[in-house]
């Protein structure tokens, strides 16, 4: 665990890493309301390029045009909802196309290397909580407390199956589990800012815990670094 910058003059960051849908996005949330801190969910950018692409035409695998369409665009997050160019996107980006046209632009270094003043210029006072893939590594390497937070594959398709049918999707948990496989080893094996847990990231494994008993963990894991 790292808890070693806290006499940084930054403002605090607690770096939350892990796999597709391992809650990681809910107990980062619930992290900074508990510590008044800002929030950032850097899969929903990376999200909101590739559907950015989409709309402009441009091709996935064009990491000129990416780069560029990366520049331009204008995203602005308020609470859970997240505005492209004006416009909320927070339902169409959250699909399993989406997250799989996500993955796919992420293995680009140029267009993440575009994307990351945008992330880093989300830390302000008194301090942020993000999640992600390389927060960590990257964006964040001084962060205050690194956590990667995991569950197993089958739990994972179970919580996604689950909040899709509760918002009235159709859904499959064996070609989820699937989906979140690829998703993962993608991830996992890309050259650029691979998935990976860090020896200084303090592993969190949410199979058999609650929501609660997630974030009390980490929250923990923060007040300890800071005594
Ligand atoms: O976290 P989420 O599932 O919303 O992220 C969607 C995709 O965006 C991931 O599968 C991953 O490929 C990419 N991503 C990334 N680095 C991040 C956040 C997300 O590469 N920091």
């Amino acid at each position: 665990m790292s808890a070693g910058n806290i006499e940084s003059s930054l403002p605090p960051v607690i770096a939350i890493d892990g796999p597709s849908a391992s809650g990681k996005g809910t107990v980062a949330a619930l992290v900074a309301r508990e510590l008044g801190f800002h929030y950032l969910d850097s899969g929903a950018i990376y999200r909101a390029a590739a559907h950015a692409a989409h709309q402009a035409g441009v091709a996935l695998e064009d990491e000129a045009g990416l780069v560029g369409l990366a520049r331009r665009i204008e995203l602005r997050f308020d609470g859970v909802e997240v505005y492209l160019n004006g416009v909320a996107v927070g339902d169409v980006i959250r699909t399993e196309e989406a997250g799989r046209a996500a993955s796919r632009i992420a293995a680009r270094p140029a267009l993440r290397a575009a994307l990351l003043e945008r992330q880093r210029a989300f830390r302000h006072l008194p301090g942020l909580v993000s999640d992600g893939r390389d927060m960590g590594s990257v964006v964040f390497p001084d962060a205050t407390l690194k956590v990667y937070l995991t569950a197993s594959a089958e739990e994972r398709a179970k919580r996604r199956y689950k909040q899709l049918i509760e918002k009235g999707f159709d859904a499959n948990l064996s070609e989820l589990l699937q989906d979140l496989m690829d998703r993962d080893a993608r991830d996992a094996a890309r050259v650029a800012a691979p998935l990976q847990q860090l020896a200084d990231a303090a592993l969190l494994d949410t199979t058999s815990l609650t929501i609660a008993q997630a974030v009390a963990r980490v929250l923990r894991w923060y007040r300890e670094g800071m005594d």
